[in-house]
C-alpha cells in the first residue's frame, strides 16, 4: 500500500500517510474488493490536507486490483 501511494503521487507532506495505510489494510483484510463508498467510509477518519483524495483512491483501487490478480 505504501508503494502504491508513492507510485500514484498520493503522498505530499506525508502526515496522513500512516493512517491511510492502516485504514486501507484493515479495509482490504475485511473486504478484498470494497466498493468506492466503502473505501471513502474507511478513509473518512483520516484527513488529508494535501492531495484531495483522488490519488489516494486510485492507489487503493490499484492495490485491490493487484491483490485480486487483475
Ligand atoms: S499528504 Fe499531506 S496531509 Fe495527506
Amino acid at each position: 500500500m505504501q508503494r502504491a501511494l508513492l507510485d500514484h503521487g498520493a503522498v505530499q507532506c506525508g502526515f496522513c500517510t500512516p493512517g491511510m495505510v492502516v485504514a486501507v489494510e484493515a479495509l482490504l483484510a475485511a473486504d478484498p474488493a470494497p466498493a468506492r463508498a466503502q473505501v471513502r467510509e474507511a478513509l473518512s477518519g483520516n484527513l488529508c490536507r494535501c492531495t484531495g483524495y483522488g490519488r489516494i483512491l486510485a492507489a487503493v483501487d490499484a492495490v485491490a486490483g493487484h491483490r485480486a490478480g487483475s
